[in-house]
């Protein structure tokens, strides 16, 4: 099989590539907005009836509860390796719309650059590999692997539905390995491969003291307030060295070994861009670790917000009656985020005093993901980003989370492979996103490059 005529393919089309892609990036399938579920379900059977003309199999489009998800594949491939592609075809909202400088829903070319919501999280990037597949059907007529397609709607909202479809399809979905094009890569001219995605567990916290709010200066002094209470509870979440104080939080904390160390040393993430894309004064985080470490190897824990007593213009002396805050923890493998909300609740109930009530609930919860390095098709990716980039691929981690990545591994047993496409700058979940078109073309190229590869190192 000659990748050389498939990647020419690739290049002839890509006028036609993009306009399809156009067309895609312009239904709003904006799945936290009940007014779009009409726009989301249309978006699903564009899909599918995309993939059934490039030459994909058994296309269906799977109900939920929520959002369809949309499955397909190509099996013709016998005694060769299968690979599951994962993308999802939801979109975040759009406001503030007028932040915009062209319509979010109507694409738009700027200086090579495709804006659109959804142009590189995720439509752009998971089109790329459908994209690969039509090179190899129209001109091989056959692809070198074996491939299982899952695209799904609600990703943006977490993946409510997911978990279930993947346990209960387990058989039909079984592949050797995962592969996602949804994170970024350093920069135009560096591709990193994310070997590690944090998690998440989401609390909230109560404090109730009085059953009133109290004057401050008749109760002041003989009534613990329940802000206070609080403030000193979160205080004491934290050491001098920014480590999280609550006991077996780190237990489970997989360690960086030397090699990882020096690989992420490689991310150039330096005290002066965090400055620059911020606008702290300066950095802040666990002692004896690099930015890049304490964001992508880390587990951190940060207050989102807090509620309580007065807020309003000028000043009411009071001593609140309750005190809420809302409190998230990220995480790294092998942090399991039900264990995290347990030694969580177990902590605050020993450390909240006997003069106030304290009730603890457990938000979104969503697990880390640290994939083997060692895996052949690692290798695969690298030298798949070698030919399509020019430049062999860094290895990097991440400080969001795909949940995804982590049911793959438990309930399919398999690796993923996060091969990303999106820039550091292509402006994720907010206003003027775009997708970079080099970066599509290399993508297809790097994806038509990785199936090759991939046949190569697993018969190795
Ligand atoms: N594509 C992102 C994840 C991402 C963002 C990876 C930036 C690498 C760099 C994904 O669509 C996302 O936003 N995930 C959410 C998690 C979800 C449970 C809402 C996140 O990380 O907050
Ligand atoms: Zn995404």
């Amino acid at each position: 099989m000659s990748v050389q005529s498939v990647l020419a393919y690739a290049d002839d089309h890509q006028p036609q590539f993009l306009d399809e892609l156009k067309t895609f990036l312009g239904i709003p399938s904006i799945s936290t907005l009940p007014d779009r579920a009409g726009d989301v379900q249309r978006t699903a059977e564009w899909l599918a009836d995309h993939m059934r003309s490039i030459g994909l199999e058994h296309v269906q489009v799977v109900p939920t509860a929520g959002h369809p998800v949309v499955l397909a594949d190509w099996l013709h491939a016998p005694g060769r390796p299968t690979v599951l592609v994962y993308g999802h075809y939801d979109v975040q909202p759009v406001d503030p719309l007028e932040l915009w400088e062209s319509d979010p829903f109507r694409p738009e070319v700027r200086d090579e650059n495709l804006y659109a919501r959804g142009a590189s999280d995720d439509k752009g990037p998971f089109f790329a590999h459908l994209k690969a597949v039509e090179a190899y059907l129209r001109t091989e007529g056959a692809l070198p692997v074996n491939l299982k397609i899952i695209c799904e709607g609600e990703e943006e909202i977490g993946s409510p539905n997911l978990d279930p479809l993947i346990y209960a399809r387990a058989a039909e979905l079984a592949a050797d390995l995962a592969l996602i094009s949804d994170t970024t890569i350093l920069g135009p001219d560096q591709p990193s491969i994310v070997y590690g995605l944090r998690g998440l567990c989401y609390m909230e916290v109560e404090v109730t003291g009085p059953d009133h709010d109290l004057h401050s200066g008749q109760y002041g002094g003989a009534v613990h307030n329940p802000l206070q209470v609080l403030c000193e509870m979160i205080a004491s979440l934290h050491d001098a060295q920014g480590r999280v104080t609550i006991p077996g939080f780190y237990d489970k904390v997989r360690p960086l070994s030397s090699e990882e160390r020096a690989e992420l040393a490689r991310v150039p993430y330096e005290e002066d861009h965090l400055r620059q894309e911020t606008g702290v004064p300066k950095s802040w985080g666990e002692a004896g670790y690099t930015i890049a470490e304490r964001i992508g190897a880390r587990p951190t824990l940060e207050v989102n917000g807090m509620i309580g007593g007065w807020t309003g213009p000028g000043s009411k002396t009071v001593l609140p009656a309750r005190a809420l805050a809302k409190i998230s923890m990220r995480l790294v493998a092998d942090q399991d985020p039900d264990e995290i909300d347990r030694l969580f609740t177990e902590h605050i109930r020993r450390i909240a005093p006997d003069t106030v009530r304290v009730e603890i609930r457990g938000l979104a919860h969503g697990a880390p993901a640290l994939v083997e390095r060692d895996v052949p098709a690692m290798a695969a990716a690298a030298r798949a980003y070698e030919a399509g980039f020019g430049v062999r691929p860094v290895f990097a981690r991440e400080g969001g989370s795909i949940p995804v990545v982590a049911t793959f591994q438990k309930a399919l047993g398999i690796p993923t492979i996060l091969l990303g496409l999106g820039l550091p700058d292509d402006r994720f979940h907010a206003p003027n996103e775009k997708f970079s078109l080099a970066n599509f073309y290399r993508g297809i190229a790097t994806i038509i490059h990785f199936h090759s590869a991939l046949v190569g190192m697993l018969a190795e």
